[in-house]
């Protein structure tokens, strides 16, 4: 059976400024660029962001290969390290100005809208120093700034923007569980900088707003990597810990951005735990009144939990694991080569989850990819790589996602994970997730058989379903 997809549906997919443009040319370092200077080892391969795939030298040719695969949008982000000069003033760098403004003209030549985001994960690393980066309300303010040049600059051609990717990766990152610089364990700062990215998003839209961009079809949203949680069993000490899990994963960002407002249940937890975060009352008006009009939603894996191993009142530092444990759920489908479980149905769930709970908010899938090691041993003799695992892997999501359609969930769109192979952050190349790829050598694009595969899905506007049985 086929599964038809709306005319205007978004076709497309995802990268970031600097997963792909390289450090040609910028003149500050941001936390990734600053961490690889300090400890290459710690990146796979010794690859750092210098280079990446050359988008900033190479962005006209990368974009004519997007467009012959049929992307009717594509995401990237502005780096603050790159756009702006003087961080605490605001002022702008003339070489990135016409570099972005290239970039997005030439998205927009090619037919392809241009969705920007602004922050993903590359904070200028100077910030961090002087001030301690997100943990500071000064950085906030920096931020906004930055913003605000963004929309000033962009904002007559740019019609749909996003505040953050993953402001949870920040914190689980940096404050909690060491994979990115600078790799700190503090669960007290963690929720400080959960809340000022929130706070901070809110601002942005407020800017956004005051600049009167919201008219003229302008919007603007969050993308969050909402990772469903599954307890490992219906026995309450289970549920429990789903719920926390729920809750500090996914709804202290969707419920603040949506509904203007932290969930009730977990500010009271952390009130009780001695962590909740410095907030004023201003600044609460400013998340209520500044909700988003849209919501991008990455999704990779499903998160399992079970009740922790220890009991939540085990005394030492604060982190928000003593409420839950990871779930291994025996016999789960896996792509072992990024370590996470396959689970499509996640997407059927992400779909009714905000139709029943956040008002039917406008909202697209603005990640999903599957990363794999060692592409060039699926190439044909012809050098095109033959990349079937990742044709069905995008299919039977888009069935999920179809199906949540059907039942009226508002979504609009549906972005991969990622049009050119990219820089993957510590993995660097090791896995690959593009529909063309990249040799990293010699910088030659080729498109893959899911490049081929997914131009034909655009142009139809459907795909088959041919699951023969629905879980
Ligand atoms: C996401 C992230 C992307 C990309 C992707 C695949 O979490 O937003 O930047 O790295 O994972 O690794």
């Amino acid at each position: 059976m086929k599964r038809y997809f709306d005319k205007d549906f978004w076709w497309g997919a995802a990268t970031s400024g600097p997963q792909s443009e390289g450090r040609f040319n910028k003149k500050h370092a941001n936390m990734f660029d600053y961490w690889y200077e300090v400890e290459p080892d710690a990146f796979f391969d010794n690859v750092g962001p210098d280079v990446t795939s050359n988008f900033y030298n190479s962005y006209k040719d990368d974009i004519a290969l997007m467009k012959s695969i049929g992307l009717n949008s594509v995401r990237t982000s502005i780096q603050w390290s790159r756009l702006i000069d003087d961080l605490e003033l605001g002022t702008l760098n003339q070489d990135a100005v016409d570099f972005y403004n290239d970039v997005i003209d030439e998205f927009i030549k090619n037919d392809i809208k241009p969705i920007i985001n602004l922050h993903h994960f590359d904070l200028p690393v100077e910030l961090y120093h002087k001030y301690g980066g997100w943990e500071s309300k000064k950085v906030v303010d920096m931020y906004v700034l930055f913003a605000k040049q963004c929309f000033k600059l962009f904002g007559d051609r740019v019609k749909d923007w996003f505040t953050h990717n993953e402001p949870i990766v920040v914190v689980e990152g940096e404050y909690l569980h060491e994979f990115h610089y600078p790799k700190l364990v503090d669960g007290k700062k963690a929720v400080q900088v959960a809340y000022n990215l929130n706070l901070s998003s809110a601002k942005a839209i407020k800017e956004f707003r005051s600049l009167g961009l919201d008219k003229d079809g302008g919007r603007i949203g969050i993308i969050l990597n909402l990772t469903p949680t599954y307890p490992s069993s219906n026995e309450s000490k289970d549920l429990e810990a789903a719920e926390f899990a729920e809750l500090f994963n996914n709804r202290l960002f969707l419920d603040t951005a949506a509904h203007g407002e932290f969930p009730a249940k977990l500010v009271e937890i952390l009130r009780k735990d001695n962590v909740l975060w410095e907030s004023t009352d201003s600044e609460l008006k400013i998340i209520k009144e500044n909700t988003i009009d849209v919501l991008g939603v990455n999704y990779y894996h499903p998160n399992r939990v079970k009740a922790p191993d220890v009991s939540p009142n085990s005394v030492g530092a604060w982190l928000p694991d003593r409420y839950y444990d990871e779930y291994l759920l025996p016999g789960r489908r896996m792509n072992i080569d990024r370590g996470w479980e396959i689970y499509p149905k996640a997407l059927y769930d992400i779909a009714m989850n905000i139709k029943e709970n956040y008002n039917n908010i406008p909202w697209f899938v603005s990640e999903n990819g599957m990363g794999i090691s060692n592409e060039e041993n699926f190439m044909s003799e012809d050098g095109v790589v033959q990349d079937d695992y990742r044709i069905d892997f995008i299919n039977e999501h888009l069935i999920y996602l179809h199906k949540g359609i059907e039942e009226g969930s508002n979504c609009f769109g549906y972005h991969l994970w990622t049009p050119i192979d990219c820089w993957s952050w510590v993995n660097a190349y090791k896995n690959r997730y593009g529909l063309i790829s990249n040799n990293i050598h010699t910088q030659i694009k080729t498109i893959k058989k899911s490049g081929y595969w997914f131009k034909e899905v655009t142009e139809l506007k459907c795909i088959e379903d041919n699951l023969k049985y629905y879980e």
